[in-house]
């Protein structure tokens, strides 16, 4: 297995606060991936270096070798990567199936997408298979804000897949959602896994995260501190000290609850 996406010695910090210090990450090509890790970690902050949503102070970046660190976000789609936002990013007045052509659009070139009204007849065939695929078609003219949390997750799933990514990083795809949807999103994912795509999810949800991925990285306070596969990772004892440590941190009965799932 080769190494698809790589960040090397990545640090971020926002006014005194180190979100990243010094984190690696290995995506290995054709490999469900999964980072984990507490509340505030720096999994999202990680998304956000890796997509040109946020420039590193220091490390670097690479996609199939070639360097993309601080890459402006529609240079890094362009590339092949795609991503959801842990909080959902569709636009709620419009439909499902509009929401979908917005994406066609900007997959296109985002200023032409922005000018261009008329969708042709194979990208709603496109936008309307993928929508068959994560099985939300009866809701395709449906007000995307009529959606319930789950079904949204899958509509950003149908999303970021109009641009065909090679990689594809999801930022909790199963958080708040109900367990027919988390392993219908499951399979999903593995059937794309099957066709080749490779993937970096975020997830706090172990039984997901134990389903679909081949191997994980756990992150603690901004580093990464092990990878493995999930069961490995499970059994490590700086993982379980990483989800109940820190002592007077706020998010301590978040962190418990995220362990308890292990
Ligand atoms: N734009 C920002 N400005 C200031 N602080 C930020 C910003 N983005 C993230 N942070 C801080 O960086 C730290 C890491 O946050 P991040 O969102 O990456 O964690 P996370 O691992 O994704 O957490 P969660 O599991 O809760 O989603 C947190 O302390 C957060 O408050
Ligand atoms: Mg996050």
């Amino acid at each position: 297995m080769s190494t698809l996406l790589h960040a090397q010695g990545i640090s971020k910090s926002f006014g005194g606060l180190k979100a990243l210090q010094n984190c690696s990450l290995t995506v290995e090509k054709g490999k469900v991936n999964g980072l984990i890790g507490p509340n505030g970690s720096g999994k999202t902050t990680l998304f956000n270096v890796i997509t040109g949503y946020v420039t590193p102070d220091e490390g670097s970046v690479t996609f199939e070798g070639a360097d993309i660190t601080g890459a402006r976000p529609d240079k890094v789609f362009a590339l092949g990567i795609g991503r959801t936002f842990q909080l959902t990013r569709i636009f709620a007045r419009i439909s499902v199936l509009e929401n979908m052509l917005i994406a066609t659009q900007h997959n296109e070139s985002w200023v032409k997408g922005l000018i261009r009204s008329k969708s042709t007849k194979s990208e709603v065939d496109n936008a309307m298979a993928l929508l068959d695929f994560v099985g939300i078609t009866r809701l395709a003219n449906l007000q995307a804000g009529a959606l319930s949390y789950g079904q949204r997750k899958l509509l950003e799933l149908a999303y970021v897949l109009v641009s065909d990514p090679d990689v594809i990083l999801l930022d909790e795809p199963a958080g708040g959602v109900n367990l027919t949807l988390i392993n219908n999103i499951a399979e999903k994912i593995r059937l794309l896994n099957q066709q080749g795509k490779t993937f970096l999810i975020v997830e706090h949800n172990m039984e997901f995260v134990m389903g679909v991925c081949d191997q994980v990285t756990v992150m603690h306070q901004g580093s990464s501190l092990t990878s493995g596969t999930p069961s490995e990772v499970r059994q490590d004892p700086r993982v379980l000290d990483a989800y109940l440590g820190g002592g007077d941190d706020d998010d301590d009965d978040d962190l418990r609850e995220a362990v308890a799932n292990v």
